[in-house]
């Protein structure tokens, strides 16, 4: 083993990992570490648990003990909460050391992002199988349909009467919108047009868009990380994906209310089996009643509306648009919070879904 050996493999493991000493002072954190708590190892360094994690009480409670009984110890699912409010939920195993005055060694592991996109990943396998059927049946669909316009257009040539011709033009009409409802079924086939876009520019379109659409009652509050780089992507189908996610928080609100577009970068992430070093996130929160609890476990599958008039077909297309880009939207809904997540990849050579 090469010297510094120990320390690459601290440097690259994807969970953060701290050493504390007998009086709970920070003397090391990992590159992961300092991505978790949003800081630099140089500013935290020295300070106590209690400064670290605020409300703590318990863990300092769990971390005394180990240091008194020598013993290491394992939780799962524990609830954390990090300075500026941010709340995580991370396995936590601490181990008692005995060298160079550290005394625990503390690992921790971020469990909810990817519990959240464990459950959506299963979704979109169901999703991609659905959408294997939806394609076979509106190829069987469309064919005789063709059919069935071409010879009513035949039909009208031949017939004298225009009270008659009445009859033409409804089949004609009524194959026109079957048609442009299984194409929309389908969702956009078109391959992706990739450019660079700033997804602020989209985001920014799309506030513009829907401040017209409803002039009084609506706020829209913008969290942007200015720092964010562009992305590779086909930007009318990613401002497709986003309107039809802001126009259902519209739709949920009933026209009246606060709704929060922030973006921010998250690292080292993984979405579906893949890990991307850098992913964009898009939040799209409403302050409406919630996604409808039957509905929850449905709402990205194609057909599936809670609204009397709705085709149910948003959400379904979006997830088609986000999956195309390499990513995944997520969606966590309680009443007065529901947050639709995309993530996306920022590599520049994401394969197509
Ligand atoms: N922000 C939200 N708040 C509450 N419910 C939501 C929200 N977004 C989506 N939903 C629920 O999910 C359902 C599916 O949404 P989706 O956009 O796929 O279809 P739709 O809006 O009903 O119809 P379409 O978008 O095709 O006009 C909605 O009918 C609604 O019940
Ligand atoms: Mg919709």
């Amino acid at each position: 083993m090469q010297p510094d050996t120990p320390k690459r493999i601290l440097e690259n493991l994807t969970g953060a990992v701290l050493t504390f000493d007998t009086g709970l002072r920070l003397t090391s954190i990992n590159p992961a570490g300092e991505i978790l708590f949003e800081t630099s190892a140089k500013k935290i360094i020295g300070h106590t648990l209690g400064e670290l994690l605020p409300h703590s009480g318990q863990t300092a409670q769990v971390l005394q003990q180990t240091l008194a009984s020598r013993h290491p110890f394992t939780a799962r699912s524990v609830r954390l909460r990090l300075p500026g409010r941010r709340r995580i939920t991370v396995d936590c195993t601490v181990t008692p050391l005995a060298e160079n005055g550290e005394a625990l060694l503390v690992e921790l592991t971020q469990v909810d992002r990817l519990l959240r996109l464990a459950r959506d990943e299963g979704l979109i396998e169901r999703q991609a199988a659905n959408r294997a059927v939806i394609r076979g049946l509106a190829h069987e669909i469309k064919n005789p349909l063709g059919g069935l316009r071409g010879a009513a257009q035949l039909l009208e040539r031949e017939l004298g009467d225009p009270a008659l011709m009445e009859y033409t033009r409804i089949i004609i009409h009524e194959a026109d919108r079957l048609r442009a409802l299984v194409d929309r079924m389908t969702g956009p086939i078109q391959p992706l047009k990739k450019e660079r876009v700033n997804i602020h520019e989209v985001l920014e379109l799309i506030a513009r868009l829907m401040l017209v659409e409803v002039p009084s009652g609506l706020v829209i509050e913008r969290r942007y990380d200015p720092s964010l780089p562009e992305l590779l992507g086909d930007r009318d189908q990613l401002i497709q994906a986003v309107l039809n996610i802001v126009r259902n928080a519209v739709e949920a609100m009933e026209r009246k209310g606060r709704i929060k577009l922030r973006t921010r970068v998250e690292r080292s992430f993984t979405i579906r089996h893949k890990r991307h070093r850098l992913v964009l996130c898009v939040d799209v929160e409403d302050d409406g009643p919630g996604v409808p609890a039957e509905l929850r476990e449905h709402i990205f599958y194609p057909m599936v509306t809670g609204k009397p008039t709705g085709t149910g077909l948003g959400l379904s297309i979006a997830q088609d648009i986000i999956i195309k880009h390499g990513g995944l939207i997520g969606c966590e809904s309680r009443p007065k919070q529901t947050v639709f997540t995309l993530y996306l990849p920022l590599e520049t050579n994401h394969g197509q879904a």
